[in-house]
């Protein structure tokens, strides 16, 4: 490669920003030493800041747009990181070292100094000093990586080594591309898809030297390693969403990692839960006597589910309140309640607005959010982010299932605070949380006939969804999705009022969906709601039916039967919606509708 690596790294960058934009940086290794600038915000203010103060021409160069996990989007936090003997080395990071507090520790007591306060500075300063000692860029990385807890793709340069970069991962995306005289990594191929459509996937816990000739892949171990090679078809278009025609669908498929990210450094060693990001003291949660969720749309559904789960692990009364209906009630809150906000963006005026009356009345409030720096989290108490990572399409998915983990995380944190009958469980939940990513991948396997189904649909003029427990807001979130996306009238109802009403929709060929519990549900709930099918059936409804693997109940009286694997009751809904989720998205392709930017939609509503 020859001086253009800065403008290649900078291109490479903006074809990536849709993964994260709140800051941006690069590090070029230049005949004087490696050179780096970063800036939060857009990628606009780097590219602002670099034609201020160019940076001298380099032939290697690494760059990073960032969605802020640990530490605020600010310049410093903003990546590269710098490290070692005269900070000859810079380095990037997506995702998130679980031990870094640990690490961190040691490090400060060595005498390091940070000037950030995110994980990533802490693997810069690891790999820096391993550099120092070995001389060699790979070795540091290697001896470095098997210290790190969690899920991270890191590249690194330094001074010594110019045109060599050490890229590592684990659980995170790392591919190779690869050039003539020239060669490439990106977090995917869309970085490189301009100068090469040859690529290199990675494998699991692999580390991968690049030089302009050539490149090397060992195992963290650092046995030899081959990738696998493959030549990319996509155009840039594709590119962006990982080869899906959509970013819904790529984020509906991104939701293993949503919910595993979420769950990433809930928990120390004793397996106890500690939310470090909570500025509220313990005492004070301790004494809460109530929570209200505030919330707007799909993250009102999520405020709905974890009604069920942190009422049953908690014993605290917890209301959910649309946050605009919330702002102007004249709502029951005091320094004794926990207002709980739920925001994809952080900017949804609405919840914004009840969030700023809740604190006028004295309420102590946190902030259940997925964008770093927003203005909810700014405004509350206490933040719990969610790591879904940016959400693209206008319809809320990875999101969804990201704040609902976060609140039984919430859930689960206050009943070991507080004590009580379920605070032994809070393990044990967690334990089961960790099992939900790969039994979503299992299940977004088996989506074929969904969208079969969606196909057959496509000229259905209304839907309705069944549901009771937590099952009732998947109902409800079910039939929001197919209004967003599809513009069909669709209603969700809890089960058990269908009889008091909604029955009198059913007539032959009305197609119902229904969102079974598990057999093993508290209070014979799985046994009502196969009842409620055997009604709308005989009343000639359509009954498509989503119930748990194993569950043969259902079989007789459904003309559809959509499969989830097991969990228990309370966990259900990070599955059972995902079915609903795909029907959406396969109805509304069906028709040729913008699945991305439905109309009259916008992602982030920032009016009242
Ligand atoms: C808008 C979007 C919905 C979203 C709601 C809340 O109405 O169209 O998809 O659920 O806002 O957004 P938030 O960013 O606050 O989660």
């Amino acid at each position: 490669m020859d001086d253009r690596a800065e403008s290649v790294v900078m291109e490479g960058l903006a074809r990536l920003e849709y993964r994260g934009y709140d800051s941006a940086g690069i590090a070029l290794v230049t005949d004087d030493g490696v050179a780096s600038e970063k800036r939060a915000g857009k990628l606009e203010n780097l590219r602002g800041a670099l034609e201020a103060h160019p940076l001298a021409a380099g032939r290697t160069a690494i760059g990073h747009t960032r969605w802020a996990t640990h530490g605020g989007p600010t310049d410093g936090n903003a990546h590269p990181h710098r490290g070692g003997d005269e900070d000859k080395l810079a380095l990037i990071h997506n995702g998130i070292i679980e031990n870094f507090h640990s690490l961190k520790k040691e490090l400060l007591a060595e005498g390091v100094t940070f000037d950030s306060e995110t994980d990533t500075e802490v693997a810069a300063k690891l790999v820096g000093r391993a550099f120092d000692q070995t001389g060699d860029l790979t070795s540091a990385m290697q001896q470095v990586v098997n210290r790190l807890e969690g899920a991270f793709t890191l590249l690194a340069v330094h001074a010594d080594q110019p045109g060599v970069v050490v890229g590592a991962r684990r659980n995170s995306p790392l591919v190779v591309g690869l050039g003539d005289g020239e060669n490439f990594l990106g977090s995917d191929v869309a970085a490189f898809i301009g100068y090469t459509r040859h690529a290199l996937e990675l494998g699991q816990d692999q580390i991968v030297t690049i030089t302009p000739e050539g490149h090397e892949v060992v195992n963290f171990d650092g046995s030899p390693a081959t990738g696998k090679a493959y030549e990319v078809t996509w155009d840039a278009a594709a590119a962006e969403k990982g080869g899906y025609d959509t970013f819904m669908e790529k984020e509906i498929f991104d939701q293993p990692h949503a919910v595993g990210d979420t769950l990433l450094g809930r928990t120390d060693e004793a397996g106890h839960l500690v939310l470090d990001e909570l500025r509220i003291s313990e005492e004070q949660l301790k004494n809460v006597d109530r929570i209200t969720v505030v919330a707007c749309g799909t993250a009102a559904y999520a405020g709905m589910v974890a009604k069920y789960a942190i009422e049953h692990w908690t014993r605290i009364p917890v209301e959910v309140s649309l946050a605009h209906e919330f702002r102007y009630s004249d709502p029951i809150v005091n320094e004794r309640s926990l207002v709980v906000s739920i925001s994809q963006s952080g900017e949804t005026m609405d919840t914004l607005m009840a969030v700023k009356h809740a604190r006028e009345l004295g309420a102590l409030t946190i902030s259940v959010c997925n964008t770093h720096g927003s203005t909810i989290p700014r405004e509350s108490d206490a933040v719990l982010y969610t790591h879904a990572g940016p959400e693209i399409a206008v319809a809320s998915t990875k999101a969804f299932l990201a704040q609902i983990t976060a609140c039984y995380v919430l859930g689960l944190y206050l009943s070991q605070l507080r004590g009580g009958t379920f605070a032994d469980d809070a393990q044990a939940v967690m334990k089961e949380l960790h099992e939900v990513p790969a039994k979503i991948e299992e299940l977004l396997g088996t989506m074929g006939r969904v969208q079969e189904i969606a196909r057959f649909m496509a000229d259905t003029r209304s839907v309705l969804f069944l549901g009771r427990n937590v099952g009732f807001p998947i109902a409800m979130e079910g039939a929001l999705k197919l209004k967003e996306l599809a513009y069909i009238h669709a209603e969700g109802f809890a089960a058990g009022e269908l009889k008091h009403g909604p029955i009198a929709l059913i007539e032959p060929g009305q197609p119902v969906f229904v969102v079974v519990p598990g057999p093993d549900t508290p209070h014979e709930l799985h046994k009502k709601v196969v009842s409620n099918i055997q009604e709308i059936r005989a009343r000639g409804a359509r009954t498509i039916v989503i119930a748990q693997e194993g569950d043969e109940d259902v079989v007789p009286f459904a003309d559809e039967v959509i499969r989830v694997p097991r969990t228990s009751p309370l966990l259900q809904p990070l599955l059972t919606v995902v079915p609903l989720q795909m029907f959406a998205l396969h109805l509304s392709t069906a028709k040729g509708l913008d699945v991305d930017q439905p109309r009259n939609l916008a992602k982030s509503v920032t009016v009242e």
